[in-house]
């Protein structure tokens, strides 16, 4: 311990402080001090410079820090399909990323490959959680200063919904209103919301614009609009900028090759029209099972609107920069045309160079004949208009990686057919 009543005529010669020679009652000798005080500031400025410079300072601090002309977005789901598309022109577009997603159904190689891309501290960060785990999602912003959320995770298959109605319901709705409670309790402000078509149900009028009454007919659809309702309500009474996007029918991966679209094979059943497509070109499946061929449009098929995931993440980084506080925007995401499942079927055989079979079976019970957006709210609004609108390009671009991909991002090796 230090003595507190040590007189200046006491022997300074034992103290931890003192330096050979020094003696501050000698006014000589101040030039001296003064030189050392400097030469420990240099040392200690130094110092400070080489732990700055260590991944162990300079890591998790980043992500801490508030910095002027840097946004950072937490975008949960960023292993699964559509966000680790959206994370990845983030990060082009120089955005700080933090992602957070449990795995379920997103792919590690994903990240490994945005990590890759991205190597630079601070840029970007995967943080392992659940979001139906609300401590952690609090410890998560407690641990982040986050300026916007882009929320994409979730459980998304219609079929799977009405196998198992509470998942949907947890996962889509309960874990939506965890986040909004984590960013109202941490100050984050932005929030941009992944929706569907699937919350209009069966309208009676195409195309489908942002007035259309939502009556889902399934427990996904009903989750979203579920979800979409709490937001609503709690920005009704805060100043967050909401951003709701309601998606169309997506397909498509980045054109450079670098992701693309791999659910996992025990979904396969519930899956999308797109993933049969390479499916049965890869010989994975025997062939395409369409089911209607008696529906009122003009060959008989269903008619959806395919919107490439290149244009929805692009939406999305458009609502992020128009989004204002309390201030609330409802988008559809689609190309405003429709498309029947024969044009599909074609487009995915040119894309594909397969002459897949085809199967025609008897309409499935809850499909509907058409769905197809009016986007003309988010052209005149964010200026936003889809330009991957090529379905076979489209396809051909996302084919180009499935062939590549056989196992997902389990593998690297190309196959050829
Ligand atoms: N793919 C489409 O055609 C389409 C259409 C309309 C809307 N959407 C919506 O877009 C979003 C993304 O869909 P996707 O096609 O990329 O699905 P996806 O399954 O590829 O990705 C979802 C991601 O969320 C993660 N996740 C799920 N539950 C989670 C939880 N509790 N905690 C943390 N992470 C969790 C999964 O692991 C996965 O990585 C979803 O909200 C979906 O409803 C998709």
């Amino acid at each position: 311990m230090l003595p507190i009543n040590r007189s200046r005529s006491q022997s300074r010669a034992g103290s931890p402080w003192s330096f050979p020679g020094m003696d501050y009652s000698d006014s000589r000798r101040k030039p001296q001090v003064v030189a050392k005080l400097v030469m420990v500031a240099i040392l200690t400025a130094f110092c400070i410079f080489i732990l700055k410079q260590s991944p162990a300072f300079s890591g998790p601090s980043l992500f801490l820090r508030r910095e002027v002309g840097a946004t950072h977005v937490l975008v949960t789901g960023g292993a699964g399909y559509i966000g680790s598309h959206a994370a990845l022109r983030l990060l082009k577009d120089s955005y700080r990323v933090t992602i957070v997603d449990n795995l379920s159904r997103g792919n590690i190689g994903a990240i490994k490959v945005l990590e890759g891309l991205f190597p630079e501290p601070g840029r970007l960060q995967f943080i392992y959680a659940d979001l139906g785990d609300a401590r952690a999602v609090n410890r998560i912003f407690a641990e982040n200063a986050f300026d916007a959320v882009m929320h994409f995770a979730a459980v998304a298959y219609v079929g799977e919904s009405t196998l198992d109605p509470l998942r949907y319901y947890h996962n889509i709705t309960a874990n939506t209103l965890t986040l909004l409670e984590a960013m109202s309790a941490h100050g984050v402000k932005t929030l941009i919301y992944s929706s569907t078509c699937a919350t209009y149900g069966e309208p009676e009028k195409m195309p489908i614009t942002e007035g259309t009454p939502q009556l889902p007919i399934n427990p996904y659809g009903k989750a979203k609009k579920m979800a979409e309702d709490i937001i609503l309500d709690f920005s009704k009474k805060s100043d967050m900028a909401v951003m709701i996007l309601r998606y169309f029918n997506v397909i498509g991966s980045d054109p450079e090759g670098r992701l693309g679209e791999a659910p996992r094979p025990e979904l396969r059943e519930h899956g999308r029209i797109s993933g049969a497509c390479f499916d049965a070109a890869l010989g994975i499946i025997p062939g395409l099972k369409v089911r209607g061929t008696d529906y009122p449009t003009n060959d008989g098929t269903c008619i959806r609107d395919y919107i490439d995931v290149t244009d929805l993440v692009d939406a999305h980084v458009k609502a992020l920069d128009k989004a204002r506080p309390s201030k609330v925007g409802i988008y559809n995401v689609g190309t405003g045309k429709g498309r029947s499942v024969k044009e599909f079927v074609k487009a995915c055989k040119k894309a594909t160079g397969v002459e897949v079979k085809v199967e025609y079976l008897s309409r499935r019970p809850g499909d509907y004949a058409e769905v197809y957006s009016d986007p003309s709210k988010i052209n005149q609004e964010l200026n936003w208009t889809a330009q991957y609108i090529n379905l076979q390009e489209s396809l051909s671009v996302a084919w180009r990686w499935q062939k590549a991909h056989p196992n997902g991002y389990g593998s690297q090796s190309v196959i050829t057919l």
